[in-house]
């Protein structure tokens, strides 16, 4: 079978999807691969722990499942835990994804890397710039 069935469960069913209004981090970042873009909402408390996350996309099934699992990763961890939300870690948690469909995970986990950054950005938390560089080590991206 093409896509597991926790990306089939993710796709189908995905999680945190929305928008916050009131959202402590939003990043918006686009896929330079296929021009699919991504949203994503956080709600962060006093302590930097992210309490709520959405997500809204215009991508295809892979780039929902991915972030629909990289929100339910990230809820409950701190900002800088989430920045430690590697794309791998996500296809992994979702029992992998077809090699072709790699880049569409990227844009998860670079969304919430935006929305972290606008958090940071917002409340004048000073932060090393390479936190932000790419992190997809794939041939589309370097
Ligand atoms: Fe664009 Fe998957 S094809 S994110």
């Amino acid at each position: 079978m093409l896509y597991s069935e926790k990306v089939m469960d993710h796709f189908q069913n995905p999680r945190n999807v929305g928008k916050i209004e009131d959202a402590d981090g939003v990043g918006e970042v686009g896929n330079a691969k296929c021009g699919d873009i991504m949203k994503m909402y956080l709600k962060i408390d006093e302590n930097q722990v992210i309490t709520d996350c959405r997500f809204n996309t215009f991508g295809c099934g892979s780039a929902i499942a991915t972030s629909s699992m990289a929100t339910e990763m990230i809820k409950g961890k701190t900002v800088s835990e989430a920045m430690e939300l590697s794309n791998q870690a996500v296809v992994e948690a979702l029992d992998g994804l077809p090699a072709h469909k790699i880049h569409c995970s990227v844009l998860a986990e670079e969304a919430v890397k935006a929305a972290v950054k606008d958090y940071y950005d917002r409340n004048g938390i000073s932060y090393d710039p390479k936190l932000f560089e790419k992190a997809c080590g794939c041939e589309h991206c370097s």
